[in-house]
């Protein structure tokens, strides 16, 4: 018997993002070989073009691919939701910092909340990818009190991504053979990519820490704003794989022996405050994000993520002063 298609909801679906996340997921690269029925949230004046990319997913003739509806409002758009990829937002262009999108994002994560909380379907799965992601995560998991929140993530499989194919170059070996990278904190050039416990076919393997500290830390954390200097537009296409990548681990599992970073409303681990939601190396069993617990870290990596906590508390404090729960 055919399964009954599972209710992918993503927001900013005619944004860069968008067209090169939903052809992804029709193919069946995010939930296997499962049928999709796509929900596409825009603002009014983007209906329009998101109607196009539906014309274009139906013309692609995907097997899985059960339907295409496009919606301008978060309590249709997100009805029965089982994922949800809220991508939606304006995005940093030159010069700006993160935080300085605050103010003009905060304001669509907590009516989006509110709507999944109300109208998705009991095992919604929640993806942020619009920044500052995290504290999006935050506010949107705070306006759906009767969602667990653990169910509430943000995207930092793209740095970690982007630290894989640092290191592979470094090591001149394909990312496919390393395992067990680390990204703390926040999604911002605060985060805390850690390659210390990297696997490399199942073994340990050194780096050498001035490299660590003097080029790959910085590249890895800055590599947002390098993509957007030379694109003039932030990243699109790894963004949308790397959305791929998270979804499809949680839902599938992590492979064996491995870990990924994802942010999630944390519990305390690693002394970070209950609620802010960070980065932690992370596996998925039986469907659900477990924090890898009990790792010993370096002084410079505890430091480097209490800074990076320090932004988040301030990103929520900022939220709290414009009157949004968080
Ligand atoms: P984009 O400007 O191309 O597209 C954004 C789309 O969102 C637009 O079509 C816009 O109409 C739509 N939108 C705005 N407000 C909306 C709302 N309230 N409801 C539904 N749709 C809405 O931007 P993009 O390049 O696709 O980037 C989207 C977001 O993703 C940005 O915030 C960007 O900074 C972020 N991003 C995050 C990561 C990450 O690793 N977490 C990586 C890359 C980009
Ligand atoms: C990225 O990491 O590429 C995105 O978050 C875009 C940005 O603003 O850095």
């Amino acid at each position: 018997m055919t399964p009954s298609p599972v209710n992918v909801t993503v927001t900013g679906a005619a944004g860069q993002i968008g067209y090169a996340l939903l052809f992804r997921i029709a193919s069946g690269a995010m939930l296997g070989d499962v049928p999709v029925r796509l929900r596409l949230l825009e603002v009014p004046q983007a209906v329009a073009a998101a109607e196009g990319t539906a014309m274009e997913l139906a013309d692609s003739a995907f097997p899985l691919l059960a339907g295409v509806d496009v919606f301008d409002t978060p309590d249709a758009a997100f009805a029965g939701a089982q994922v949800a990829l809220l991508v939606g937002a304006r995005p940093r262009t030159s010069g700006m910092e993160r935080a300085d999108l605050l103010a003009a994002n905060a304001g669509i994560f907590g009516p989006q909340g509110r709507a999944i909380g109300e109208h998705a379907a009991d095992d919604i799965r929640v993806l942020v990818v619009g920044n500052p992601a995290n504290t999006n995560a935050a506010i949107a998991a705070a306006h759906a009190p009767d969602v667990p929140r653990e169910r509430f993530t943000a995207m930092t499989r793209l740095d970690h991504n982007r630290a894989l194919a640092q290191l592979a170059a470094k090591l001149e070996v394909g990312t496919g053979r390393l395992a067990r990278m680390s990204i703390w904190g926040n999604h911002s050039s605060t985060q805390v990519p850690d390659p210390s416990r990297v696997l490399l076919d199942g073994e340990p393997v050194g780096f050498d820490p001035a490299w660590v500290s003097d080029h790959f830390v910085p590249t890895v954390a800055n590599r947002g704003a390098a993509i957007i200097q030379a694109r003039g537009a932030s990243s699109a296409a790894s963004a949308a794989s790397s959305a791929i990548d998270h979804v499809r681990d949680w839902v599938q599992g992590t492979r064996d022996g491995d870990w990924v970073s994802v942010a999630l409303p944390s519990a305390g681990q690693y002394g970070v405050p209950d609620g802010l939601v960070s980065s932690f190396p992370a596996v998925s069993v039986d469907g659900e994000w477990q924090v890898v617990e009990g790792l010993e870290l370096s002084d410079g990596v505890r430091r480097a993520l209490d800074a990076s906590v320090a932004e988040l508390t301030a990103e929520r404090d900022a939220v709290r002063a414009l009157g949004i729960s968080i």
